[in-house]
């Protein structure tokens, strides 16, 4: 192993010291120094084709190929979720910066969309091995800007690589298809149509803070696919993974303009991104302010995925076993922080007791603490965040709820609580947490339960768990939401699954055959013919 670089080992012995002086013990120790020797050799194994992205710590924006710093002068900064302390700044880029980036990308897609598409493939298999071959060094945003623990950040760049390949494979056969005249009554055969599906031209892409490589692969990857070009419009905290997702794509030799990425707060340059003539589709991820996006963009598609209140179900008969394994981990992975985690549990009144017995035995097993060591529960996203999350806690507990371990928080890192006995009139029956914190409540039968978890104005998964698959399926059959899960937690992927929210939780489907679907348009070809024609078979 090379030695670790002189300019990175004064701060890594600052770093094992705050770690003795914290009193971690030795395992903790030894995987905190592990850690900052891979990130000292990381940041001096960096290639020079993400090197340009940055200077030190200031990240570019992508714009026609090019890394470049915005002409605003001004950067945002993004603080880690788990000690606030500053860890990127990234461009605020100007309307003259998105007008170039619509411009340019409108440029390369009159030329993309007359790309083979096994090449339009070649490209996104390229970026997926760019992907796993970096894919260390494009985990650590992921752990420092969202807080996703290592494990996890590693794996979301490689399942997005897992992506791009299905996207590639999937896009290469998609055909339209041949209509003839004499289905209709009182016609003869001699019209035939033949049905293309062709691109939309520019997808404006938003993807949310969760998934910052993920969420924007599953956009981007079906979008290139179908001919399109994409400007991205990266979440703040984030920001630097999608831009290395945009890296990606930059180092597999996608065409300058093809994909661009900009930086910038929303609440400065959204309205203007969605609002802009040059977006002909707009794919978002991303909460309420979806809403907002809806009625902003006019007349373009919206492929939209706003969050979820998702209801787990527990029938008497249910293998108790698996529904709490399933309940801690739907509701708990990334300390809860997915539009698909479990958001309230229905435990009928028969075993409401033995599952939360198990549940809460299966929670106290959850380490929490710091996303370098492999916690399951880390900081959430910001102190906003955790401070809605306590309203939520404090709202309930007021009204009666039962906290069944004490509250604690730590700066913004809130330990796993499950709150029993929630009601109608308290907060957290209806609103998504987005946080560790999941509300139990005990309901009289299956009709109680899915009654309640309708009257959710969201309605994106829902699961039921039941040993008799028929009452699995009437039950599912009721929930009004875009996928049930029977005998298992929500959950997006595989991510070549259809994935729909019904009511507020979005507009149109996602999954990678539905989402190429969605981000292109069908323009049909009418042969006329001076008769009727009928080819034959022998
Ligand atoms: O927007 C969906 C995301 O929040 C959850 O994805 O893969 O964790 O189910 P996943």
């Amino acid at each position: 192993m090379a030695a670790v670089p002189a300019a990175n080992q004064a701060g890594l012995l600052l770093k094992v010291q705050e770690a003795i002086k914290a009193g971690l013990p030795d395992k903790a120790l030894a995987d905190t120094v592990k850690s900052e020797v891979s990130h000292a050799m990381g940041a001096d194994s960096e290639p020079d084709s993400l090197k340009e992205m940055h200077d030190g710590i200031v990240y570019k924006f992508l714009v026609n190929g090019e890394w470049r710093k915005s002409t605003s002068g001004r950067t945002i900064s993004n603080l880690t979720p788990y000690d606030e302390t500053i860890c990127y700044e990234v461009q605020a880029c100007t309307r003259e910066e998105i007008d170039e980036a619509y411009a340019t990308a409108h440029a390369a897609q009159r030329v993309w969309a007359k790309t083979p598409i096994w090449k339009r493939a070649e490209l996104l298999h390229k970026a997926a091995t760019v992907l796993r071959q970096y894919a260390a060094l494009i985990a650590t945003p992921v752990l420092r800007e969202v807080g996703k623990n290592r494990k996890s950040a590693y794996d979301e760049v490689v399942r997005t690589a897992e992506l791009l390949d299905f996207a590639a494979e999937e896009g290469v056969r998609i055909n339209g298809e041949v209509m003839s005249s004499d289905a209709w009554v009182g016609q003869k055969r001699n019209k035939l149509a033949i049905v293309e599906r062709v691109p939309v031209g520019v997808v404006l892409c938003i993807p949310p803070f969760n998934y910052p490589i993920n969420l924007c692969g599953s956009k981007i990857g079906p979008a290139l696919i179908a001919g399109n070009a994409v400007v991205v419009k990266t979440p703040t905290q984030g920001a630097v993974s999608t831009l290395h997702l945009g890296a990606a794509f930059k180092i597999a030799g996608a065409p300058p303009g093809l994909v661009n990425v900009v930086t910038g707060k929303g609440s400065e340059i959204g309205d203007y991104l969605v609002q802009h003539p040059g977006a002909n589709l707009i794919s978002f991820t991303g909460g309420a302010t979806g809403i907002d996006v809806s009625k902003k963009a006019g007349m373009v598609p919206l492929q939209m995925e706003l969050g979820g209140k998702d209801a787990c179900i527990v029938l008497p008969d249910a293998d108790l076993e698996l529904a709490s394994t399933a309940i801690v981990k739907g509701g708990f992975s990334y300390s809860g922080q997915r539009c698909t985690a479990v958001k309230i549990v229905f435990a009928t009144a028969e075993i409401a007791d033995a599952l939360l017995e198990k549940v809460l035995a299966k929670l106290a097993k959850l380490t929490i603490g710091h996303p370098e060591e492999n916690a399951d529960i880390t900081a959430v996203i910001n102190k906003k965040s955790a401070d809605y999350i306590e309203s939520l806690v404090m709202d309930a507990e007021s009204k009666g709820a039962t906290l069944t371990t004490p509250y604690k928080r730590v700066g913004n890192l809130i330990h796993p609580l499950i709150i029993d006995h929630v009601k109608e009139n308290m907060k957290l029956h209806w609103e998504e947490p987005f946080g560790p914190v999941l509300p139990f409540v005990r309901v009289g039968d299956a009709a109680e339960a899915v009654a309640l978890a309708n009257k959710s104005s969201m309605g994106l998964q829902g699961c039921v768990f039941t040993q008799d698959i028929n009452r699995a399926i009437l039950v599912a059959n009721e929930l009004a939401a875009g996928t049930i899960q029977i005998n298992g937690p929500p959950a997006r992927g595989p991510d070549h699954f259809p994935f729909t929210g019904f009511k507020d939780s979005g507009i149109g489907a996602q999954g990678i055959k539905y989402s190429i679907e969605s981000m292109s348009k069908v323009k049909s070809f009418v042969i006329n013919l001076p008769e009727a024609a009928h080819p034959q078979g022998h």
